[in-house]
């Protein structure tokens, strides 16, 4: 089983980025974390971070491509990027969206995403620990 794990724009600022909202810890921490997970459930886990949209698309085919299940979390992009739902909606792999924040608990700008839709699923609030959620519900969806 493969899975590519795909944070979009600022996710490589984690721990410097407002800590009160994201925490301490930093994207290196988040990669091992789940490369951990990834480990304990004899999966391979592939992680990618990228600020620009184009390059976050690019993966997205490339896990359809490689029949790669997918964790990702598109950042603002969520909220605006019709183009990385169109890229989703294009493979057809399951794609699960996760936010570190609780984005219905913050600005109204982030409450809606365009991208949850095309996804199997949405976790949002949890820290790093969604990330792990996905991860559990991406392999649960084998033996579907
Ligand atoms: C985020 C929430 C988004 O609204 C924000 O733009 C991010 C991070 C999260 O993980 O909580 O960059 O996706």
């Amino acid at each position: 089983k493969r899975i590519y794990v795909i944070n979009g724009p600022n996710l490589n600022r984690l721990g410097l980025r407002e800590p009160d909202v994201y925490g301490h810890e930093t994207l290196a921490d988040l990669e091992k974390f789940i490369q951990m997970k990834g480990k304990l459930h004899s999966c391979e886990v592939h992680c990618f971070q990228s600020n620009s949209e184009g390059q976050i698309i690019d993966w997205i085919h490339e896990a359809g491509e490689k029949n790669a299940s997918m964790i990702i979390n598109p950042g603002a992009y969520t909220h605006y990027s019709y183009a990385i739902r169109d890229a989703i909606a294009s493979v057809s792999v399951p794609v699960m969206e996760v936010h570190i924040s609780n984005v219905h608990a913050r600005e109204s700008f982030r409450h809606h995403s365009v991208t949850a839709a095309v996804a199997k699923g949405q976790i949002v609030g949890l820290g790093f620990k969604g990330y792990e959620l996905a991860l559990l519900a991406l392999l649960e969806g084998e033996t579907e």
